[in-house]
C-alpha cells in the first residue's frame, strides 16, 4: 500500500509540534482491523491534544490524534467484521495513546467499533460522533429518571458547541421545550432554527444567585460545569433533574445542598469515555439513527478539508466555534455550507 497522509503531534521539548506527514500501516498502531477512514471530527479533546492542554496525548512517540472516525473496514482478523463494513468508532484511547482519526487509515482492536446503522451515512456518523453520542446519553438518562415533556421546559447550556446544540436538536425532537442558555448573542436565530423555544444568555441565569431561586426549569444538561451547575440546580422545580456532561468552565463545584434536600432533585452524570459498555454504545447509536436522529443535521455540523483541521483547532479555547466540524479525512462531504 501507498503511504498516506496522517496529522500526527509529536512532543518536542515537553511541547507539542502538530504536522501532516506521509506514514505507511507499519507506522502505525495495531489492531484487529483496518479501517479505511472517511471523516473525523474536531472536538474539545482534540484541541486539547494539539495544543498541549491537560497533556490528555502520549509523549513518548509521535501519535496521530482524533477521536472521533468513521470509515470503511479493508481487512479483519476478527470475525465480527468484514471488509466493506461501515463503522464507527469513537473515544477509548482513540487519537489519545492510540493512533487514531486523523489519518487515512486507521488500525483498532475490534472491541472498539460500532457497526454503522444503516440509516446514517458515514458523514452523518461524524456530524454527531462522540458529541451526539453524549447528547444521547443524557436523553436516555432523563428519560429513565423519569423526566417528561410534560413536566416543563429543559435547559440546555453550552447551547452552540458540539453537544449542547445536538442536544436541543434531539430534546425538541422527542417533544421537549427547550430552553438554550448560551453566550453568543448572535446565534439566537440558529438556535431556534435547530428547536430552542426560547434563547437565555448565560448572564441571564446568572442574575439571580439565591441558593434557591425561583423555579424555571422541569430538567437540565448542564455541558459548562462551575457556577452554571450551581445556577441551574438552584433553578429546577421540586423533582427536576439535572444531567451533567460537561466542565467547559471548570470542574469545581460552589453550590448548597439545598435544592436536594428541598426540592428533592435527581443528578445524573453523563459519561461516554470507555466505561460505556459496547451494547449500551451500540443501543445509542440505533437511538441515533431512529428517534434521536437529528431533524438538523446538516445545520448542525460543518465540513472542513483535512488540510484546515490545524488552523480550526484554536476556535474550541475562544469558544467560537458553532455545533459540529466534521473533518474530510478520506471522502468529501455530501454539502458544503
Ligand atoms: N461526559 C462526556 O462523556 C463528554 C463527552 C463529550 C464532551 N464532554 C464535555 O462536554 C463539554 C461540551 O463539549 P462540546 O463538544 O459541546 O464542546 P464545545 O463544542 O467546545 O462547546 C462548549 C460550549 O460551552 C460554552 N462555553 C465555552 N466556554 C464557556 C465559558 N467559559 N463559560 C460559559 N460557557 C462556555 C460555549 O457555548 P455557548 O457560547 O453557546 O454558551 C461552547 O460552545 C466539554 O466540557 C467536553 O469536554 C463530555
Amino acid at each position: 500500500m501507498k503511504p498516506f497522509k496522517a496529522f500526527r503531534v509529536h512532543t518536542v521539548h515537553d511541547k507539542p509540534e502538530c504536522r501532516f506527514e506521509q506514514l505507511t500501516l507499519d507506522e502505525i498502531d495495531s489492531g484487529d482491523v483496518l479501517i479505511k477512514t472517511a471523516f473525523s471530527a474536531i472536538t474539545y479533546k482534540d484541541a486539547m491534544a494539539a495544543r498541549g492542554v491537560g497533556k490528555n496525548v502520549r509523549t513518548d512517540r509521535p501519535c496521530v490524534t482524533g477521536v472521533d472516525l468513521s470509515g470503511v473496514v479493508v481487512s479483519s482478523i476478527d470475525d465480527r467484521f468484514r471488509e466493506g463494513d461501515h463503522v464507527v468508532v469513537t473515544n477509548y484511547s482513540l487519537g489519545t495513546t492510540h493512533d487514531g482519526a486523523y489519518a487515512e487509515y486507521a488500525r483498532v482492536p475490534a472491541d472498539w467499533i460500532v457497526p454503522l446503522p444503516s440509516q446514517l451515512s458515514l458523514y452523518e456518523a461524524m456530524g454527531l460522533g462522540t458529541s451526539g453520542l453524549t447528547a444521547a446519553l443524557a436523553v436516555e438518562r432523563l428519560e429513565q429518571a423519569g423526566l417528561k415533556p410534560s413536566d416543563g421546559a429543559i435547559a440546555i447550556t453550552g447551547a452552540t458547541g458540539g453537544v449542547g446544540s445536538l442536544a436541543i436538536n434531539m430534546f425538541a425532537r422527542k417533544g421537549f421545550e427547550v430552553v438554550a442558555i448560551s453566550g453568543k448573542k448572535d446565534q439566537e436565530a440558529f438556535l431556534r432554527d435547530i428547536g430552542a423555544a426560547r434563547v437565555m444568555s448565560r448572564e441571564e441565569l446568572l442574575t439571580n444567585r439565591a441558593p434557591l431561586a425561583p423555579p424555571l426549569f422541569a430538567g437540565a444538561l448542564d455541558n459548562v460545569g462551575g457556577i452554571y451547575f450551581d445556577r441551574l440546580a438552584a433553578r429546577l422545580q421540586p423533582y427536576g433533574k439535572l444531567a451533567i456532561a460537561g466542565m467547559a468552565v471548570g470542574a469545581e463545584l460552589t453550590t448548597t445542598v439545598l435544592p436536594w434536600v428541598l426540592r428533592a432533585i435527581d443528578v445524573l452524570g453523563i459519561n461516554v469515555s470507555r466505561q460505556l459498555k459496547m451494547d449500551h454504545r451500540r443501543r445509542l447509536w440505533e437511538r441515533m439513527s431512529s428517534d434521536l436522529k437529528p431533524t438538523r443535521l446538516a445545520q448542525i455540523s460543518r465540513p472542513i478539508a483535512f488540510e484546515q483541521l490545524d488552523g480550526s483547532m484554536d476556535r474550541f479555547f475562544d469558544a467560537t466555534t458553532i455545533g459540529r466540524v466534521v473533518v474530510e479525512v478520506g471522502s468529501k462531504a455530501p454539502y458544503h455550507s
